[in-house]
């Protein structure tokens, strides 16, 4: 494995390697402290491509003046034994001067995707994303570039951005990775208390009980879902919610309150962002309501 710290050492290593036909090169961008959910989406690189390029870098353009770019967990000698182990080729490593030698005039945005759910609590945030990720789309000009679905609005948003802007890369969104009890895997979860993660839990339960209740007939509407989705939240007495949402995926259309769940078209994705003390976490379930509907 080559650690590169430089956009020239990295466009070296990736010549090399389309030099020795080691194509298609898959691309899993990170922001570091990995976990086992960043090492599914090196190993479904891996089983799709021939070079595996990580990128690790904290990138201050999606923080807000006052959110946790300073303090966001770094552990890089963990974090290059993880992508090793789980068989990354090249890790590029950039600096923040690096990546940014000068104020940046230029900016990506992705409209009416980013107004809502993380995108109306975050403002900016989304474009700091999509601004970073066409920056390191067109340093690696990988062929797939791989994103976990715990951060689905950001999926969506790439897909969107990548057709807007005809990229040729295609974006694999993989599933989200949990722990053995539920709580889905973030590098934020470091922030929690042993009580707040534990409190936690409510947030897979109150999907997992909502889309069984969707299952069974018993939820029908978008507003009855969002209620359910609520109330079970509620039970948790540190958790404050930030959205509970029911929304078109990966369009983000809000479903009208009275609107029939199984009358939505395609996917639909119940989301999440609560609060557990200073940690802010996001959950979600994508489900097709159509073939929900076909089951009840
Ligand atoms: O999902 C992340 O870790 C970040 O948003 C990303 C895609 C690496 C961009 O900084």
């Amino acid at each position: 494995m080559r650690v590169v710290r430089t956009t020239k050492e990295l466009r070296e290593a990736l010549e090399y390697m389309r030099m020795g036909g080691h194509t298609p090169i898959g691309f899993v961008p990170t922001m570091g402290y990995l976990h086992e959910g960043h090492a599914s989406l090196i190993r479904r690189a891996g089983e799709m491509s021939s070079t595996v390029v990580m990128s690790i870098f904290v990138n201050p353009l999606q923080f807000g003046p006052n959110e946790d770019f300073a303090s966001y967990p770094r552990d890089e000698r963990r974090d290059l034994e993880l992508a090793e182990r789980e068989g990354a080729d090249i890790v590029f490593i950039p600096s923040v001067e690096e990546m940014y030698p000068q104020p940046v005039l230029t900016k990506v945005s992705v409209g009416a995707l980013t107004t809502q759910l993380c995108g109306a609590s975050r403002p900016g945030h989304f474009d700091g994303v999509t601004t970073v990720v066409s920056k390191l789309f067109h340093l690696v000009q990988p062929d797939y570039a791989f994103f976990g679905l715990k951060d689905a609005q950001q999926v969506a948003v790439l897909r969107r951005m990548v057709s807007d802007l005809s990229m040729n890369v295609e974006i694999v969104a993989c599933p989200i990775v949990r722990e053995g009890d539920g709580l889905a895997l973030s590098s934020r979860n470091v922030y929690l208390s042993g009580e707040e993660r534990t409190q936690a839990l409510v947030l897979s339960r109150s999907l997992r009980e909502t889309r069984q209740a969707i299952e069974a007939g018993k939820v029908t509407t978008a507003d009855e879902a969002r209620q359910l989705l609520a109330s079970v939240i509620s039970t948790s007495p540190l958790a404050v919610i930030d959205y509970v949402e029911i929304l078109t995926f990966p369009g983000l259309e809000a479903l009208e309150g009275g609107s029939l769940i199984s009358n939505a078209e395609g996917e639909i994705i119940m989301a999440l962002a609560v609060k557990f003390g200073r940690t802010r976490l996001i959950d979600n379930n994508v489900f097709t309501p159509k073939e929900v509907h076909a089951l009840v």
